[in-house]
């Protein structure tokens, strides 16, 4: 069985520019600046994706030449990366929603235990009417996630959708374990986690690589 089959709320987004720019993001070989390149180039194709039943109200337009039908978004999108490495992908968001705002949620895995540790929200208002985007490249025991997403229910989200770029299947399963409403994009579903918890074949860590701090 292919393991997209094993978990039918995962939406595995597929493309030919995806599979060449994860294979440059994989590369240990590739420097920074190509890495940013890549991610940004990935998470614009993911953000299109996730967005394409963002509702719509109808309008009324007047064109130079005459009154026709128009469209607006008819809500609220906001963005909630996990810090740090979910920053990547915030801006590939915020170019097709302009408006949408940010919260911020801080975890970061503890080295021995892989536990996440929570440090850090600021989440705007209005979060229980919004179209809620959690992003963070990496979804490896999917504890982050399953803490990120249950924080965010508690102040009230009730529409959340989770983007990464590369998850694996122990992550996956938990996530949707805890949280089956909560549908999720990823550009990969990865083979297993090692003995340390990463993501194999993975990338390695994808926050120290963005931000130059391995
Ligand atoms: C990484 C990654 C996720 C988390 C995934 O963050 O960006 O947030 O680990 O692991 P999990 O699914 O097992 O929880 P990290 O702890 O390296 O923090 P950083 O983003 O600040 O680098």
């Amino acid at each position: 069985m292919k393991n997209e089959e094993q978990f039918p709320q995962v939406n595995l987004i597929e493309h030919p520019l995806i599979s060449a720019d994860l294979s440059i993001i994989r590369d240990k070989r590739t420097g920074i600046a190509d890495f940013r390149s890549a991610i940004s180039r990935v998470a614009t194709l993911l953000a299109h994706h996730s967005l394409r039943d963002l509702p719509l109200r109808r309008s009324v337009i007047e064109t130079p030449m005459t009154e026709t039908e128009g469209f607006q978004i008819d809500t609220e999108v906001v963005v909630v990366p996990i810090l740090r490495a979910g920053l990547s992908l915030v801006d590939a968001i915020i170019r097709f929603v302009p408006d949408a705002k940010v919260g911020h949620i801080g975890i970061y895995r503890d080295e021995k235990t892989h536990q996440p540790v929570d440090y850090y929200s600021n989440l705007p208002d209005g979060i229980d009417q919004a179209m809620v985007l959690v992003v963070d490249p990496m979804l490896a025991t999917g504890g982050s996630a399953d803490d990120a997403i249950s924080f965010l229910k508690q102040k009230g989200a009730r529409n959340i959708r989770f983007i990464s770029l590369i998850s694996a299947p122990e992550g996956l399963k938990r996530v949707t374990g805890n949280h089956p409403e909560v549908p999720i994009l990823t550009a990969s579903i990865d083979e297993k986690l090692n003995d340390h918890a990463f993501i194999v074949p993975g990338l390695g860590d994808a926050g120290d690589r963005y931000f130059g701090t391995e």
